[in-house]
This record gives structure tokens, sequence and C-alpha cells, in this order.
């Protein structure tokens, strides 16, 4: 493959590949960002045709769009029973790992896998690192108080860099009212341990690592997609 990729079309065959492990009567987990409103756009024309599923939604802007798709939501404090939860990520591991939160819904998400009994996930082939960390910062959400402190304690355990998020020159906020700190750190050697250490540190809500979760993986190239279980 040679550049320029078409990364959304990528993106989109993954998606539409995703669709195919939906089926009648699911409760499906939606994800978050450019991949999966595709997902959520496919899905919908199935319903549309015909399909009955509910759906459990990973952010506000997923919601509407499932809304306008004509799908069926679950209300978010219902005690769900996931049959799958279809995601995007920034980065994937080559043991299917990831790193997740560049659209600051890692919270909701995290969530939504682990209560999902099967985990796919979607992306374009650029998502594909040998190591997670370097490229791509680990988003990581904290409470607002103390968060400079907490930002400290992160890179004492990582040795990396922790820096506020902002968009458009304000701290950006997540929809449970947190704030995310984003890690720059070489290639992250051990994910899983990072993940422990990291969870140890008061303030740290959740964080961008999510380990051992992927039930399997679609890559979308310019031949088509990958399917790895
Ligand atoms: C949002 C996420 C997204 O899944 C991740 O950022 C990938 O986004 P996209 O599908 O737009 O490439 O974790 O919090």
């Amino acid at each position: 493959m040679t550049p320029p990729y078409d990364l959304d079309a990528e993106k989109r065959q993954a998606a539409l590949k995703a669709t195919e492990f939906v089926r009648d009567g699911m409760v499906v987990g939606l994800g978050t960002g450019t991949t999966s409103k595709h997902l959520i756009l496919a899905l919908g024309e199935r319903v549309c045709a015909g399909l009955k599923i509910q759906a459990v939604p990973t952010s506000h802007d997923t919601a509407a769009l499932a809304r306008q798709s004509g799908i069926p939501l679950i209300e978010s404090d219902n005690a769900w029973m996931i049959d799958v939860a279809i995601d995007g990520a920034d980065q994937v591991d080559p043991a299917l790992n990831l790193v997740k939160g560049g659209g600051g819904a890692l919270l909701k998400e995290k969530i939504v896998a682990a209560a999902a009994k099967q985990f796919i996930v979607m992306v374009d082939h650029t998502k594909l690192v040998p190591g997670l960390g370097g490229s791509f910062p680990l988003p990581i959400e904290v409470v607002p108080f103390g968060w400079g402190s907490t930002a400290r304690n992160i890179e004492q355990v990582s040795g990396g860099k922790a820096v506020l998020r902002e968009r458009n020159g304000t701290v950006f906020q997540t929809e449970a009212g947190h704030v995310i700190l984003d890690l720059h750190m070489p290639k992250i050697a051990d994910p899983a341990t990072l993940e422990i250490e990291l969870n140890q540190i008061p303030g740290i809500v959740e964080t961008g690592l999510f380990i051992g979760r992927t039930s399997m993986l679609i890559v979308g190239h310019a031949q088509g997609v990958d399917v790895t279980h």
C-alpha cells in the first residue's frame, strides 16, 4: 500500500463488516468516533429494513446519530446485558490491546466494552502499531480537583509527560464532568502493568488502555478488510 490512503473508506469498510456480526434480538454497544458513525449509519439502514436490536450509546453524539438513524436506545441506568459492543480505536498492538479516548469518550466506552459478551474493534490500517504509545498519547480521564497533582503522580509512575487536554482554548470536559490528561511517552513496554499502576493513583477515573478486551479486530485497507479473532 502506498499513500495517499482513503482512510475514511477503510473505516467504512471495517464498519460495514462489523454490522455482519449484529443479529436480530441483540443488545449492541455503540462506540464513538468517525468509524462508529459509519457503523451507526449502516446499522440504521438495517433497522429500517427490519432488523430488531436495541443499543447502548457511548456518547451524546452517538446517541443523537443512533436516534436519527432509527436505532432504539436503552436508557443509560439500565443494567444492560450487551451482546456485542463495537467501537473504533486510536492504536492497536499485535496482542489486540488498544489505546482509546482520542474523542474523549473512553469512560463510557470502557464501561460498555466491559459489559459486553463480545467486543469488536474496527480500524483503518494506520491504527495498527508494533507497540502502544509513541505516536499517540494515552488519554487518562481524571477528576478536575487536584488534576495537577494527579498529573505529577502519573508522570512519576510512567516517566511520560501528562498534558491537560484543551479544545479551542478551553479545558476539555468529558460527559461525566472530568478532564483528560494526554500522557505522552515513548513506546509502552508493558501496557497491562502500566494500567494497573495508573489505576492506583487517586484522581484517575479511567485510562484509555483497553487490555485483553478485544474479541475481534476488523482492519480496513485498500483491498478490503482483515478479520482477526
Ligand atoms: C473515542 C475513541 C475512538 O474510538 C477513537 O478515537 C477512534 O476514533 P475514530 O474512529 O474517529 O478514528 O476512543 O473516545
